[in-house]
C-alpha cells in the first residue's frame, strides 16, 4: 500500500544552510532521550502488529535490525497475545533476541490497567505505547465503535511503573488533545501523523475498495508536530507517519520532536530483503541525518532544535490559521 494520498509535509519545511559549520562529521552527537529512556540514536522502530508465526519471524528480523543498531523498538499490539497466551512467544521473541534493548510494549487505549501490566511484563518493557486508532477501526468493517478511553488511559498512567506514550497511528494528534493526554497522565506522546502509512485505505482496500472520502483524514506528521509543540513546548515527542529518509528526521527533530518512529519501510525492507536490509536502511537514515546535522551547524540535537525553519506557503497558511505563526517564526 503506498503512503499518502497527501504528504507528511515534510518537503514544505526547510533549513537554512550553514557554510561556516565549525563542525566535523565526527564531533556529531544523535544521542537523545525521550520519556527518561536514553537512545542511542533518535530513531525507534515503531509498532508493527504482531501474534501470529508470520509476525514470530517478522518480529525477529525487526528485533535483529534493532539490536545490531542499537535502536529502541515498539512492538505491535499485543491485543491477541493478552486474549491467547499461547501467542505471547511472537512477542517475547523480541526480549529474547535483545535482551538489553529500549522496547515498548503495545496495547488499545480501551485495555484495562491488568492488560496493560501483562503486556509490560511480557516483555520486561522499558515504556508502554497505548495506541489510539478511532480512524482505523471505524474503516474496519469488525472494528469497534465506542471510544471511551480517557478513564482508561488515567488508571493506566497512574498504576503503570513505566512511561506510558500516547500514540496516534496515521492520523495525527493536535496541540489541544496532546494537553488532554498530558494532563491523564501521559509521559509523552507519538504525533503518528498522517503522510505516511493510511489505514484508512488499508482497511478499505481488504475489501476490495480502493477509494474512500476519507482516504485524505488527517493532520500531516509536520502541521501535527508544530501543532503539538507549538501548544504543549515541554511535551516528550515521537514523530511518525511517513518518516522515510535523515532528512525528514531533521526537520521532525529540528520542530522538536526526541525521536522519530519507522514503521512501513522497516517492515518492507525486512519482509522482502532481510535483516541486512534493515539495517542498511536504519545506517542510510542516521547518517543523512549526520549529513544535514553538519550542513546546518548543528553538533548535537539541542543545538539542531535551535536552528531556524523556512516554511512553505501551505504550512504557512496553517500556522497562521492555527495562530502559531508567530511563534514558530520568532524562534
Ligand atoms: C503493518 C502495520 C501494522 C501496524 N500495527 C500497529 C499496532 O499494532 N499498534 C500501533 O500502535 N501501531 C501500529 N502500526 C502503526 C505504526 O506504528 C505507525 O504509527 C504508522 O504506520 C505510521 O508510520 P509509517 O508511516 O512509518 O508506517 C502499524 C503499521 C503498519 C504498517
Amino acid at each position: 500500500m503506498p503512503d499518502g494520498p497527501s504528504s507528511a509535509c515534510f518537503e514544505d519545511i526547510r533549513f537554512e544552510p550553514e557554510a561556516l559549520p565549525d563542525l566535523s562529521l565526527e564531533d556529531i552527537d544523535i544521542s537523545t532521550s525521550f520519556c527518561g529512556l536514553t537512545m542511542k540514536a533518535p530513531l525507534l522502530i515503531n509498532a508493527l502488529t504482531g501474534g501470529t508465526r508470520q509476525s514470530a519471524y517478522i518480529n525477529a528480523r525487526l528485533a535483529q535490525v534493532a539490536k545490531q543498531t542499537g535502536l529502541g523498538l515498539a512492538v505491535g499490539s499485543q491485543r491477541i497475545a493478552l486474549d491467547d497466551p499461547s501467542v505471547a512467544y511472537s512477542f517475547k521473541i523480541v526480549r529474547s533476541i535483545y535482551p538489553k534493548g529500549t522496547i515498548f510494549a503495545n496495547i488499545g487505549a480501551g485495555s484495562n490497567v491488568h492488560e496493560a501490566c501483562r503486556a509490560v511484563e511480557m516483555l520486561a518493557a522499558q515504556g508502554l505505547q497505548v495506541h489510539l486508532n478511532v480512524a482505523q477501526e471505524m474503516a474496519m468493517a469488525e472494528g469497534d465503535r465506542s471510544f471511551y478511553w480517557s478513564e482508561h488511559i488515567a488508571d493506566i498512567a497512574q498504576k503503570i511503573p513505566v512511561p506510558i506514550v500516547a500514540k496516534e497511528v496515521g492520523f495525527g494528534l493536535t496541540g489541544a488533545t496532546v494537553k488532554r493526554l498530558l494532563k491523564l497522565g501521559v509521559a509523552g506522546v507519538d504525533v503518528g501523523g498522517s503522510g505516511g502509512t493510511n489505514f484508512i485505505l488499508v482497511e478499505h482496500s481488504r475489501r476490495g475498495r480502493h477509494r474512500s472520502p476519507l482516504g485524505d483524514w488527517g493532520l500531516p506528521t509536520v502541521w501535527s508536530l508544530l501543532d503539538v509543540l507549538g501548544t504543549n513546548p515541554n511535551a516528550e515527542v515521537c514523530a511518525s507517519g511517513g518518516i522515510r529518509n535523515g532528512l525528514d528526521m531533521a526537520k521532525a527533530l529540528a520542530l522538536g520532536a526526541r525521536v522519530c518512529g519507522v514503521a512501513k519501510p522497516l517492515l518492507q525492507a525486512v519482509t522482502k530483503r532481510g535483516v541486512k536490509a534493515g539495517v542498511t536502511f536504519v545506517q542510510r537514515c542516521l547518517d543523512e541525518l549526520r549529513t544535514v546535522m553538519v550542513l546546518v551547524g548543528a553538533k548535537d540535537l539541542p543545538s539542531l532544535r535551535q536552528k531556524p525553519i523556512l516554511f512553505g506557503r501551505e504550512t504557512f497558511a496553517y500556522l497562521r490559521q492555527r495562530g502559531l505563526a508567530d511563534l514558530w517564526i520568532r524562534r
